[in-house]
C-alpha cells in the first residue's frame, strides 16, 4: 500500500555499459550533527558540503524555531547558534517528516529542557517506536506528556528543572539511541555514561569533542565502549566539510557492479571505518572496488572508489557487521540477486524499524522481480541468477521508504526485464540528485 499523496512511480531498465564520474551529496548522519551542534553552539558554524535532502532541512528548521540562525550563502550554509542550554521554546511543533534521526536525537536535544516541545512526522515515522530513546529519557527526568499508543508520534516532552545524569547500557545497536542520551546529557549537570555493547557509528562522538564537549571514549577488554560525557560545558561553532554519504554512493557502486561493462569512479566518499561494511562484504563477494586516495578531511577518513562491473559471489555476512552496513542491506540484497549462489544476511532485525520494514519489503520486491529469497524473522537469504536472465517484470511497494525505492530501480538497471517503482518522491529525503546522477552515468531511468 502506498501512503504518499501524489504517488511518482519510475522505471529502470536494462542498461548500457555506466562510465563517468561522480560525487554523491554529502553524509546525512554528519549532515543532521552539522545543523544541530551548530544550532546549538555558541558562535559561527560554518558548513559546506551539507546534503540538502528533505530530512536534513527538516532539522534545520527545528533548529530554527528553537532559535539558532541558519542561512545559505553561496555554498556554504552559515549557523549562529544559541549557545548550549538556551534553546528556545519552539511555538509550532517541530515537524520531522521522514526522519528518524532528526527525530530521535532532538528529542535528546531538547528533552532536558524545562519547556514542552511536540514532535511531529508523516505517516511512515508515525509508525517507528520511540520508546527505545524515551526510555533513558525518561530516567533523566523528561515527562512525555502525551504520545500516540505505545510511544510514538505525534508525542510532546518536558524536561525537569534540573536532568539527572545516568549510566545507560544501550539495549540495541543503535546510534539514534547512543545519540539522544550523549545530546540530553549536554543540558545535564555532572557526567553521564552512555555504554555501548555494539560499536555503532560514532558521529556524535566524534564531532561533539569537535565543538568542545568533555568527552571521552573508553574500550574494555570486552570490547564495550564507555562514552562519558559531562554536561553544561560551553560548545564553540565549527567549520565543518562534510564528505560524501557512503549510503548513497552504494546506489551507484551497487550498480556499475551489476550492470556488464560498466566503469565508474564515485569521489569523496566518507571511510569510517563503522560506515564501511557494504564495500567489506562486496569485496568478499568479489567485487572490483578501488579505494583511491585515501585521505583525511576534517578528521574524518575520505576515499574516491573506482568500481567495475564484477563476477559477484554469495556470502554469509556475520551479524557483527550489521551496524555498520545496516542502511545497505536492501542495496546487498539486489547485489546478491546478481551474485552466484546464495547469499545469508543474518542478525538484521533492526531492519524492522527502519523508515519501513524493509526486511518484508525487501523480500517482497525481489519476489515480484522473479528473486528465489527467503525471509526470516532476523535473516534473508537470497538466491542469485548471474547474468539476471527472466529477472524483473514487477512493481515494487516502497512504503514511503528511500532506500527501497533507489535499491529496486538499480536492480531494473541489470534485470531482463525493467523494474518498477510505485513512487519516487521519497528519494529527496535523503539523495535528491539520484535521478540526474544515474542518467548522467547512462543509466535508463525514468
Ligand atoms: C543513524 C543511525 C542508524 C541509521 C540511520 C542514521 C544516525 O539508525 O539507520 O539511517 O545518523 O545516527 P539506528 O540508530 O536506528 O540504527
Amino acid at each position: 500500500m502506498n501512503t504518499h499523496a501524489h504517488p511518482l512511480p519510475a522505471t529502470a531498465s536494462a542498461s548500457q555499459p555506466l562510465s563517468g564520474r561522480v560525487r554523491v551529496p554529502g553524509d546525512k548522519s554528519i549532515s543532521h550533527r552539522s545543523f544541530m551542534f551548530g544550532g546549538l553552539a555558541s558562535g559561527q558554524t560554518r558548513i559546506t558540503g551539507l546534503l540538502e535532502g528533505e530530512d536534513v532541512l527538516r532539522t534545520g528548521e527545528a533548529m530554527k524555531a528553537m532559535g539558532a540562525r541558519i542561512e545559505k550563502h553561496g555554498d556554504e550554509w552559515v549557523i549562529d547558534g544559541v549557545g548550549n542550554g538556551c534553546l528556545l521554546e519552539p511555538s509550532a511543533p517541530l515537524d520531522f517528516g521522514n526522519a528518524g534521526t532528526g527525530a530521535r536525537l532532538t528529542m535528546g536535544l531538547v528533552g532536558t529542557y524545562d519547556m514542552a516541545t511536540t514532535f511531529v512526522g508523516d505517516p511512515s515515522l508515525s509508525k517507528r517506536p520511540m520508546g527505545r530513546v524515551l526510555a533513558p529519557l525518561r530516567e533523566m527526568g523528561v515527562q512525555v506528556i502525551d504520545a500516540a499508543p505505545s510511544d510514538r508520534l505525534p508525542l510532546t516532552l518536558r524536561g525537569p528543572r534540573r536532568a539527572a545524569p545516568i549510566t545507560y547500557r544501550v539495549p540495541m545497536a543503535s546510534a539514534q539511541v547512543k545519540s539522544a542520551v550523549l545530546l540530553a546529557a549536554l543540558n545535564t549537570p555532572g557526567t553521564t555514561t552512555v555504554v555501548e555493547p555494539v560499536m555503532t557509528r560514532d558521529h556524535t562522538e566524534k564531532m561533539l569533542k569537535g565543538f568542545g564537549a568533555e568527552i571521552d571514549v573508553e574500550t574494555d577488554s570486552d570490547g564495550v565502549r564507555h562514552i562519558r560525557i559531562t554536561g553544561e560545558g560551553t560548545l564553540s561553532g565549527q567549520t565543518i566539510a562534510v564528505p560524501g554519504d557512503p549510503s548513497s554512493a552504494a546506489f551507484p557502486l551497487v550498480a556499475a557492479l551489476i550492470v556488464p561493462g560498466s566503469d565508474i569512479v564515485i569521489e569523496n566518499v566518507l571511510m569510517n571505518p563503522t560506515r564501511t561494511g557494504l564495500i567489506d562484504t562486496l569485496l568478499e563477494m568479489g567485487a572490483d572496488i578501488e579505494v583511491l586516495d585515501r585521505r583525511d578531511a576534517g578528521g574524518e577518513a575520505v576515499a574516491d572508489l573506482r568500481v567495475r562491473h564484477s563476477h559477484l559471489k554469495g556470502t554469509r555476512v556475520p551479524p557483527s557487521r550489521a551496524p555498520f552496513m545496516i542502511d545497505e542491506y536492501p542495496v546487498l540484497a539486489v547485489a546478491a540477486s546478481f551474485a552466484e549462489g546464495e547469499t545469508v544476511m543474518d542478525g538484521i532485525e533492526e531492519l524492522r524499524v527502519k523508515e519501513s520494514d524493509r526486511l518484508a519489503a525487501v523480500a517482497r520486491g525481489l519476489e515480484a522481480n522473479g528473486v528465489d529469497c527467503t525471509e526470516g524473522e532476523a535473516s534473508l537469504t537470497v538466491r542469485g541468477v548471474p547474468g539476471g536472465k527472466g529477472l524483473g517484470g514487477g512493481m515494487v511497494e516502497t512504503h514511503l521508504d528511500h532506500r527501497i525505492a533507489m535499491s529496486f530501480l538499480v536492480m531494473g538497471l541489470a534485470s531482463h526485464k525493467s523494474v518498477s517503482i510505485d513512487d519516487r518522491a521519497m528519494i529527496a529525503t535523503s539523495f535528491p540528485e539520484f535521478m540526474d546522477l544515474m542518467t548522467g552515468l547512462g543509466a535508463p531511468i525514468e
